[in-house]
């Protein structure tokens, strides 16, 4: 039901009280302004010297590196280095031993392309920091083959020519290596149990997929990709 219409004086009221109610309400409202915009500048005011001060102990603190001792074993040869603590170990290869095989893609642990060997396992060097990996065995695409002799995994990359500009290659190799070594002894993934063949998974060409899927190739070679580590398992069982 709607309201009744007002008379004209109801009306005059009426505007009179929402004209008294707004100006309340701007009152409020440059009040709060004004204490809020008080409080900004006193916070300004004593607060900016100890900010800067704070900043200026953080540049000094990171303008000063720590650095570390460390032992890198790479390829079967030790390396003494003294690295700054926060050196990646990709950087410590590519930067400090001149091992540039492993590539820098992505540095943030998304596109394999950095990818080594630690004591067997497969790691993103990018992520690693070298000082974590003092003293393990590190194991490089420089490593892989035995002088002349390609390893398995090298052999079949060229033969079913799975890379385009080699720069993801590498990694994938590497990763493709240490696939070969998790297969044999069992070690699952989440193929494994889709297929429910948890005993003894089976490399089928999905298996395969999903345990490179950490390896990115920006030239989609995966198809041949997929085919050499195929052949590569066939020729190192
Ligand atoms: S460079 Fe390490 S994962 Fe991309
Ligand atoms: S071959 Fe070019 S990125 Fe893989």
């Amino acid at each position: 039901m709607s309201a009744p219409p007002c008379s004209p004086l109801e009306e005059e009221e009426l505007l009179e009280n929402e004209s008294a109610t707004e100006s309340v309400d701007l009152e409020i409202s440059r009040r709060t302004f004004v204490k809020a915009a008080s409080i900004l500048s006193a916070g300004v005011i004593t607060g900016m010297p100890r900010i800067a001060e704070a900043e200026a102990e953080r540049m000094a603190a990171t303008s000063t590196p720590q650095t570390i001792s460390v032992t890198l074993r790479v390829n079967g040869k030790s390396e003494p280095l003294t690295l700054d603590t926060r050196t990646t170990l990709l950087d410590a290869l590519r930067e400090h031993l001149d091992l540039t095989g492993s590539k820098k893609g992505c540095d943030h642990g998304q596109c394999g392309a950095c990818t080594v060997l630690i004591d067997g396992r497969r790691v993103n060097s990018c992520l690693t920091l070298a000082a974590v990996a003092d003293g393990a065995e590190i194991t490089t695409i420089e490593g892989l083959a035995n002088g002349d002799d390609l390893s398995a995994v090298q052999q079949a990359f060229l033969e079913h020519d799975a890379f385009q500009c080699g720069y993801c290659t590498p990694g994938q190799i590497c990763s493709a290596t240490a696939l070969l070594d998790e297969q044999k002894h069992g070690a699952l993934s989440t193929v494994s149990f889709e297929t429910g063949n948890l005993a003894s998974p089976q490399l089928t060409d999905n298996e395969i997929r999903e345990r490179m899927s950490g390896n990115i190739c920006r030239c989609a070679a995966y198809p041949n990709i997929v085919a050499a580590v195929r052949a590569a398992e066939r020729a190192s069982a």
